[in-house]
């Protein structure tokens, strides 16, 4: 990944494709052009009705009058920095369709914004086609030229947070016949290349030693054996320690109460969160930010068999809670479990951040473009959604409504591991803070929507999009104090 940032003017510059930004008020890097091309680019502009809404797009003939091979309009709306990323990303994906390996963004963006919409550009340029004929692949883009942006010459860390998210994408997508359990830890396994970073696995054996209730319990109707997996990123002094956790079920078919196909199709996404955290603690790894993190993954693999864990099994966790299994589909809770008990006990811990593509219900509340956020501290809530706005990503709090804790109760256990449909999103965020110290910070992500779009749109290609992964990125930086 390339990225340039250049003065010179905008009808000079020399590109596969070059990307203007089209204000409702068509002024800015437009005018500069409209002149270049004989006042040609406002009236086709105006003729083909376009307006300048926010991740709108058109080709635009260049009347062989721009060094830039194929100028293309795209609408960037009020101009909010939420707005031009969304633009931005949209430039990525035409670039891809046109096959440009140039890309010039004329967006009027400096400093950290600039940087931003570069990481958004080669997000929308990302397409997943490891299994696409020779034929009807097409090229990524190498470079992007920021146009008219002075001063940051600095695109290191983006390229770093942009190769973590293409890495969480690629893991995502890949089938669930291929990212089984420990072939997920084996992924792990790539950062204890970076520098202070060690990989420790737990096997199946050793999860059911040390009292793993959920991960053996999902994980026991799998001929691919479960796993924990816990990263650790130690660097020297450092200013604070937080741990992550995220979800890791590489199939999810909902287990004995079994998913219809429609619903089963895309739960190879299920393992989302394991990815978002494996990301974010390889990227603040390969930053080196001063900042200790400890990130937990179970990796389980979510099948039916006759080994498979059923219905009314009580589950006896190692911090003493009982579980009553009311629905085998609802099995991230379970498996997350155990993670938190363990990042609970990290030495020195001040914060755990959850991501998990927990609940349709999350999905049905907040649809694909936002995360639920879950907070026991307002504090951590407000860090969290100060992170995703710095990123352009979109994050939702939603309520950790104690008395709803009346729907959990079982019979037979402490608590059971459904509270029926109302509130779906909130009961799987109050059953998980049964395995948080109190004492400690805790918010939990549910990504189910935004981790995997099942169709493409004007921003984002059909299935993994890693989002959340700068956002708990810049988290890390922010509390590490190694913030732009
Ligand atoms: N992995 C699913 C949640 C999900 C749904 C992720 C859609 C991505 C897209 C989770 O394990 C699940 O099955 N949840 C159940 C919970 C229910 C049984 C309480 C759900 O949402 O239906
Ligand atoms: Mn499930
Ligand atoms: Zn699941």
């Amino acid at each position: 990944m390339n990225v340039r940032f250049v003065t010179e003017p905008v009808a000079k510059v020399k590109a596969d494709l070059l990307a203007v930004a089209v204000p409702p008020s068509m002024d800015g890097a437009i005018r500069e052009l409209d002149e270049a091309l004989g006042k040609q680019l406002v009236r086709e502009l105006e003729a083909r009705r376009f307006k300048g809404a926010v991740g709108s797009a058109i080709v635009v003939p260049t009347l062989g009058r721009l060094p830039a091979r194929t100028l293309l309009a795209v609408g960037v709306g009020d101009g909010s920095f939420p707005s031009l990323a969304i633009a931005a990303s949209r430039a990525g994906r035409e670039a891809r369709a046109l096959h440009a390996r140039t890309l010039a963004l004329a967006f009027a963006a400096n400093g950290t914004i600039a940087n931003r919409l570069v990481e958004e550009t080669f997000n929308g340029n990302y397409a997943w086609q490891a299994y696409k004929p020779e034929d009807e692949r097409s090229p990524a883009l190498e470079s992007v030229l920021v146009v008219g942006a002075g001063g940051r010459a600095d695109a290191r860390a983006s390229s770093v947070r942009l190769k973590w998210q293409s890495w969480t994408r690629d893991l995502v997508n890949a089938p669930a016949a291929d990212i089984y359990p420990e072939a997920l830890a084996a992924k792990a396994q790539e950062l204890a290349a970076l520098p202070h970073v060690t990989v420790e696995v737990w096997d199946a054996d050793r999860c059911r030693d040390e009292g793993c209730a959920g991960i053996i319990a999902v994980g026991q109707g799998s001929d691919r054996p479960p796993c924990l997996v816990h990263v650790r990123y130690a660097p020297p002094d450092p200013k604070d320690r937080v741990a992550l956790v995220g979800k890791g079920v590489t199939f999810d078919s909902g287990g004995y109460s079994l998913k219809p196909t429609d619903g089963m199709m895309t739960m190879r996404c299920d393992m989302g969160g394991a990815a978002t955290m494996f990301a974010a603690t390889g990227a603040a790894a390969e930053l080196g930010l001063p900042i200790a993190v400890d990130c937990f993954v179970g990796a389980v693999e979510n099948m039916v068999s006759g080994k498979a864990y059923k219905l009314g099994d009580i589950l006896r966790y190692s911090n003493g809670v009982t579980v009553e299994i009311h629905n085998t589909d609802a099995e991230g809770r379970l498996v997350l479990a155990d993670c938190l008990i363990r990042a609970s006990d990290v030495p020195g811990v001040t914060a755990i951040i959850d991501a998990a593509t927990l609940t349709g219900a999350c999905v049905v509340a907040l649809g694909d473009d936002y995360a639920g956020l879950f907070a026991s501290n307002d504090a951590l809530a407000k860090e969290i959604e100060a992170a995703a706005v710095n990123c352009a990503e979109l994050v939702w709090r939603l309520p950790m409504h104690a008395p709803y804790n009346e729907l959990l109760k079982s019979d037979y256990a402490q608590i059971k591991n459904v509270g029926g449909r109302a509130a779906g999103a909130v009961t799987a965020a109050l059953f998980l803070k049964h395995f948080v110290k109190d004492a400690i910070a805790w918010a939990h992500l549910d990504i189910a929507g935004p981790a995997f779009r099942e169709k493409a749109n004007g921003r984002w290609t059909a299935g993994a999009t890693g989002e959340l992964v700068r956002t708990v990125l810049r988290f890390l930086e922010v509390r590490s104090g190694q913030a732009d």
